[in-house]
């Protein structure tokens, strides 16, 4: 008898190089191995995780790949953390992959947070001028955010991300079930990015955060949790599906970016997490927005308020304001000398705005302490 097939949903993402079916539920591991040949991936396999994520996970994933009379190769385990997004990671990866003897027709899985699976995409993207991968995102912010899309890509001590290849996973699947060991402030972490979501383009599942936003972090509300994430899934798929490269609107999941990655810098990486500096970046884009006149001040009360309700900061760590404004404009440098910036019109519409003042980053800004 086959399982129930309502616990999963499937969202099929064209890209230029095929289709990605994301798949999210909650405790759908055994779906895999149907999921595995229906997508046609036939050859051996690599589970590429974390320490962490590979104790936790690796052992059901073996077995899933087991029940779909998949080879499994040697995993390739590396020491968790956005250390190990570096080259000399990916180079050991690579190496093992060469050693293992993985051909053209073998896939990776990508087991993990947005660490492993920019890794993981990466490699498979320049091995043997691109192979197959899977990715099976165990972060909240993985499964919102970094596992569809097909960003890939390393840091260098220049800049986060600064190496890197588009290559979609041909299959993501995202089950919430894994969510179970992950820390509150990772829970968080990606749901900063969820409400970021909202903003941009779904303001249904804006109210539908706000209703449920003392709950939605708690494990036994898992169902709300659930439901936030499809349609943010949803969306970015729908973005990314019109605008893969990111020449127009796929610009738009910019939203509160600029600041957060300024924010970070100034703090110092490692500081805040990436969401907790989103969450900054949207109110400080949102302030901006009201200066501008472009936005109504109680649009902006409310992501405030949404933000509070789910334990997101919403006042700065004690730091140099024009510290931040000098690395907002550093970054400027770096793309192209323009400093464009994603603001929202409304809950669920934003617009892009260039060459913002300083001085108006800097009140903005302010407006956070
Ligand atoms: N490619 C993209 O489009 C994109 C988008 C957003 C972010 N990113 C990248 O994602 C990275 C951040 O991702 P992240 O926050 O998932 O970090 P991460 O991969 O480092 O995971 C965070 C921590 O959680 C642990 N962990 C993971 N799953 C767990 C689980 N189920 N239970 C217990 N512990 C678990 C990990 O071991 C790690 O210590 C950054 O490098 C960022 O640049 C990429
Ligand atoms: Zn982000």
């Amino acid at each position: 008898v086959k399982p129930a097939e309502t616990d999963v949903s499937i969202l099929p993402v064209n890209h230029s190089s095929g289709i990605c079916n994301v798949v999210t539920g909650t405790d759908i591991f055994h779906h895999i191995p149907r999921l595995l040949s229906e997508n046609n991936l036939e050859g051996s396999a690599c589970i590429v995780s974390d320490h962490t994520v590979a104790q936790l996970y690796e052992p059901a994933i073996q077995t899933c790949l087991a029940n779909a009379n998949i080879v499994t190769l040697p995993s390739f385990v590396f020491r968790p953390g956005e250390k190990s997004k570096s080259f000399s990671t990916l180079k050991r990866l690579l190496s093992h992959m060469i050693k293992t003897g993985m051909s053209r027709n073998d896939f990776v899985v990508a087991l993990g947070g947005g660490v492993t699976g920019d890794l993981a995409g990466f490699a498979a993207s320049i091995y043997m001028r691109g192979i197959s991968y899977i990715q099976v995102p165990t972060t909240l912010l993985a499964q919102a955010d970094s596992s569809i899309g097909g960003k890939t890509g390393i840091n260098c001590p220049q800049g986060k991300n600064l190496i890197g290849a588009f290559h979609a996973p041909r299959l993501a699947i995202c089950d919430l079930k894994t969510l179970d060991t992950l820390p509150l402030n990772h829970i968080k972490n990606g749901l900063a990015e969820i409400i970021k979501m909202a903003v941009i383009g779904d303001p249904e599942c804006f109210i539908f955060l706000e209703k449920y936003a003392g709950l939605i972090t708690h494990p036994e509300h898992r169902d709300k949790l659930e439901y936030a994430l499809k349609a943010s899934c949803q969306l970015k798929c729908q973005i990314v599906q019109k605008d893969e490269k990111e020449t127009g609107i796929r610009t738009w999941l910019n939203l509160g970016h600029s600041f957060a990655h300024a924010i970070e810098c100034s703090v110092g990486y490692g500081k805040l997490l990436h969401g907790e500096a989103v969450a900054l970046g949207m109110l400080a884009a949102g302030q901006l927005a009201v200066k501008l006149s472009i936005c109504n001040p109680i649009d902006v009360e409310r992501i405030r308020s949404l933000l509070i309700l789910v334990g997101l900061p919403v006042r700065l760590p004690k730091m140099d304001i024009q510290t931040v404004s000098k690395c907002m404009m550093l970054d400027k440098k770096n793309r192209f000398g323009k400093l464009r910036l994603v603001l929202p019109e409304q809950i669920g519409t934003v617009t892009i705005i260039d060459n913002v003042s300083v001085n108006l980053i800097e009140t903005s800004l302010h407006k956070l302490i």
